[in-house]
């Protein structure tokens, strides 16, 4: 039985004074809840502050580089974020690999990374832009993105990962996904990890659906047999309706 993981991602979002209210309120809003794992996705300024104010969130970062240390100007390395404490850390997401260079190619160095110096766990978005939605590729997007991002990467760190299918066209545009096509990709993701795994490690991954997930639609993405948590953008913003999405998956 996999448990649904929800994370909130705040993107470029939040003060440190911001942060630690809405992470102090929603601790004491989830009051031991164990439905579901919650977290959020944090800017590196205040990724301290919430893993100081968290006890049952997982606080995840947004982003990391796949060396040590060097001549990286701005950029943050595995040890660093390790010793912030985060659980948890966002790799490929759309608005990276759309804005920042990041490749197939970086997201896999990332993903070793991570798995090969760290106990972190990887969140691995990947997803389709509105042109191959429409031109049917969907399917062959998804396959292509994991089996390049898993390169090298053995059974047993796959069956930890997170990955969250997100459509790009569905990212912070108000046009979620539908119910069925949501479901059909998770699925076309597990059958990926299954050919490239093996069954047992496909049982195990667990799939999150991400674009415009909010409170009143969650409840019935969570209901799909393939989707087992969301990746949330701007709903996750305000402690309202974080508590909302929390009430939803009780
Ligand atoms: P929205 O929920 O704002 O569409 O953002 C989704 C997202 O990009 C989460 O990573």
């Amino acid at each position: 039985m996999r448990k649904p993981i929800i994370v909130g991602n705040w993107k470029m979002n939040k003060t440190n004074v911001e942060a630690k209210e809405f992470i102090v309120e929603i601790e004491s809003y989830l009051n031991g809840n164990e439905n579901a794992e919650y977290g959020i996705a944090a800017p590196y300024t205040c990724v301290k502050t919430c893993v100081d104010n968290a006890k049952n969130l997982l606080i995840a970062g947004e982003n990391v580089h796949f060396e040590d240390n060097g001549a990286f100007t701005g950029e943050v390395s595995v040890p660093m974020i390790e010793e912030l404490g985060v659980t948890h850390c966002i790799i490929g997401h759309s608005e990276r690999r759309e804005m920042f260079n990041e490749t197939d190619e970086t997201v896999n160095k990332k993903i070793k990374k991570l798995f090969k110096s760290s106990n972190i766990i990887p969140i691995l978005c990947i997803g389709e832009t509105l042109t191959q939605f429409e031109e049917g590729k969907t399917e062959e997007v998804i396959r292509t993105q994991l089996k390049n991002a898993l390169v090298d990467v053995c059974g047993e760190c796959a069956s930890k990962l997170v990955i969250a299918y997100e459509p790009i066209w569905a990212i912070g545009t108000g046009k979620s996904a539908t119910i069925e096509i949501a479901q059909n990709s998770c699925a076309i993701v597990r059958d990926e990890i299954k050919n490239l795994y093996g069954t047992e490690v496909a049982s195990k991954v667990r799939v999150q659906y991400g674009g415009s997930v909010k409170p009143e639609n969650i409840k019935e993405y969570l209901a799909q047999e393939d989707i087992d948590g969301a990746l949330i953008g701007g709903a996750s913003l305000k402690v309202e309706s974080f508590k909302a999405i929390i009430d939803a998956t009780k």
